[in-house]
């Protein structure tokens, strides 16, 4: 199945190995054109629990040179998903599928504002990868990857996209309710995320004190209560718990959004603690935790370059 995936990061990469490996013809589409020259030239370096590994693949800044696919991954984060589907409706055929298991509530909403609804496939990867360097990237664990549609309509190509990542090695099981599954992992990624970020732990190391364990179950309940009352299907009894053993199966995992903040660089909150807040606002729902949570994680992406570090505060304070 020919295939373009967009964003050349830790997933996509990750993907394109897969693919690549198994004698798919895959294509990268980065808007990076440094990126795209050094991974043209060096290929992508792959370890971790999958082995080590090196790919070359096609890459270019200009999807049109692609040409028409079968199957478009988007592999970007939640807020540069409008730009990157805009980017690449030349690539779209009359059989073209658009795939993504990204972070995060409204990609699928996004995507099917600029392609028909019935070409989206969408879902959730509990692959593990990191970025180490452009075209370099740990595949930190493996996990299954969850697919599922929107309408009815959809269900020949979801079949078609498991098959292809079954064969290609990446684990892939289908559902009937693609909602319940976007929310329900999302709510692990509302317990885990922001607080990394904000306390720079490791996943597994939330459970080691009392006040991140306590804020995790505050805002993971609020959640529950903003998804049970849009009456959407949760796939776990007990959400708290699931959120903890996969705080715990991942214990060594950077999550994604502190690794954006290690690297200054914006996050996905917004489609995360503040998805369960907005949500939460049209239903008369409160969610404060969220909420200061979201502030948080917003004011640290604002102040990257004014935030005082040990010996800048030291040489900087008054002696008063
Ligand atoms: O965003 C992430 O890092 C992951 O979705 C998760 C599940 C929190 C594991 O690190």
């Amino acid at each position: 199945m020919k295939t373009v995936i967009v964003g050349p990061g830790a997933m996509g990469s990750l993907f394109a190995y897969y693919l690549i490996s198994s004698g798919e013809e895959v294509w990268l589409i980065d808007y990076r054109l440094a990126r795209v020259e050094k991974i043209k030239k060096e290929g992508i370096k792959i370890e971790g629990v999958s082995g080590e590994h090196h790919i070359k693949p096609r890459i270019t800044a200009d999807p049109k040179e692609a040409g028409k696919v079968e199957l478009i991954i988007i592999c970007v984060k939640a807020y540069d998903t409008e730009a990157a589907i805009k980017r690449v409706t030349p690539l779209i055929g009359e059989t073209t599928t658009v795939l993504s298991v990204q972070n995060g509530k409204g990609n699928l909403e996004i995507i099917a504002e600029v392609v028909e609804k019935e070409r989206v496939v969408g879902g959730t990867t509990a692959q593990g990868a990191t970025v180490l360097g452009e075209g370099h990237i740990r595949h930190a664990g493996l996990g299954e990857t969850i697919i599922g549609c929107p309408t009815e309509a959809s269900s020949k190509r979801l079949e078609a996209v498991a098959a292809l990542f079954n064969r290609s090695g990446v684990k892939t099981s289908t559902t009937d309710d693609l909602k319940g599954l976007i929310w329900s992992k999302l709510l692990i990624n509302v317990g885990i995320n922001a607080l990394t970020a904000l306390t720079r732990l490791k996943n597994g190391q939330l459970l080691d004190y009392p006040g991140t364990r306590k804020l995790m179950a505050e805002a993971v309940g609020e959640g529950v209560k903003v998804v049970e009352a849009k009456g959407v299907h949760l796939s776990y009894p007990d959400v708290v718990d699931k959120v903890e053993s996969v705080a715990r199966a991942t214990a060594a995992n950077i999550s994604s959004m502190l690794q954006d903040v290690l690297k200054k660089k914006h996050t996905e909150v917004d489609y995360i603690n503040g998805a369960i807040v907005s949500e939460g606002q049209k239903l008369g729902i409160e969610t404060p935790v969220n909420q200061s949570l979201t502030y948080l994680v917003k004011t640290l992406e604002a102040s990257y370059d004014k935030q005082i570090h040990l010996f800048q505060g030291i040489a900087g304070s008054s002696k008063e």
